[in-house]
C-alpha cells in the first residue's frame, strides 16, 4: 500500500532557493503522516524482536530520522555511504565509501533510502548485505520512480510512488543543495545546469 502521486501543489516555503522550485510534489503534512504510517508498520510486522535500521547517506537522513521516532519496537541505528564510480550509472558499478559498524549476521536488518530510481545503488547494497546472513533484510524506501527501473528492487515499505520527475528536498538534493526542504518538490528544469 503506497501512495502515487500526481498532484501538483504550490510552493509556499521562505527557503531562498524556493525559487526554482516548479512545484510542490508531496507536502510536508503528507510527508510526515506516511512516515508515521511506514513505522506503525514496522512496529506491528517486529513486534517483540529489534530491527536495524541502515540508512544511505546522505539523502535518507532526514527519512531516518523521523521514521525511527515512530517505530516501537528496540532499533538500531547504522549508516553506509555509497558512490557510484563516474559514468557507470548504468552498469550499476557502487562503491562503499563507509561501511556499516554493527554486525549484521542474525539480525533483522531494514535499509532506509530517500528515492529508488534505476534500483542499481539499492541492488548492489541489497547484494552486499545479504552476504552477511542477517536474519531478514527489507527496504524502506521514502518514494519510488518506477518509470527508469534498470533492475528490479521491490521496497517491502514505501512512501511514494511518483512519475519520472527529478526530485529534490527531505533529503534528497541537486548538486548538494535543497536536501533540507521539509517538502518534495520538482525542480524547474531552468534550474538544472545543461
Ligand atoms: P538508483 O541507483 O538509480 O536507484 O539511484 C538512487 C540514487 O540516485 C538515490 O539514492 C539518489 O541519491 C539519486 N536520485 C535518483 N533520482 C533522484 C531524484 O529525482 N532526485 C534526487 N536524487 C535522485
Amino acid at each position: 500500500m503506497h501512495f502515487d502521486c500526481q498532484e501538483r501543489y504550490p510552493v509556499a516555503s521562505q527557503h531562498p532557493l524556493a525559487h526554482n522550485i516548479d512545484y510542490t510534489l508531496v507536502p510536508h503534512e503528507i510527508i510526515a503522516q506516511r512516515i508515521r504510517e511506514l513505522g506503525e508498520t514496522i512496529s506491528r510486522d517486529y513486534a517483540g524482536q529489534e530491527v536495524v535500521l541502515v540508512g544511505v547517506l546522505k539523502g535518507a537522513m532526514p527519512f531516518l530520522a523521523d521514521l525511527m521516532r515512530h517505530i516501537s519496537v528496540p532499533t538500531v541505528i547504522d549508516f553506509v555511504a555509497l558512490s557510484s564510480y563516474a559514468g557507470t550509472s548504468s552498469t550499476g558499478v557502487v562503491r562503499f565509501q563507509k561501511d556499516v559498524e554493527e554486525p549484521l549476521e542474525g539480525r533483522h536488518v531494514i535499509v532506509v533510502e530517500d528515492i529508488v530510481d534505476t534500483g542499481l545503488t539499492l541492488h548492489y547494497l541489497l547484494q552486499t548485505l545479504s552476504l552477511r546472513n542477517p536474519k531478514s533484510l527489507e527496504i524502506c524506501c521514502l518514494v519510488d520512480k518506477p518509470a527508469r527501473r534498470k533492475v528490479q528492487v521491490s521496497p517491502k515499505y514505501l512512501g511514494f510512488t511518483i512519475p519520472d520527475r527529478f526530485i529534490v528536498g527531505f533529503g534528497m538534493d541537486y548538486e548538494e543543495h535543497y536536501r533540507n526542504l521539509d517538502f518534495i518538490g520538482v525542480l524547474a528544469p531552468a534550474a538544472i545546469a545543461p
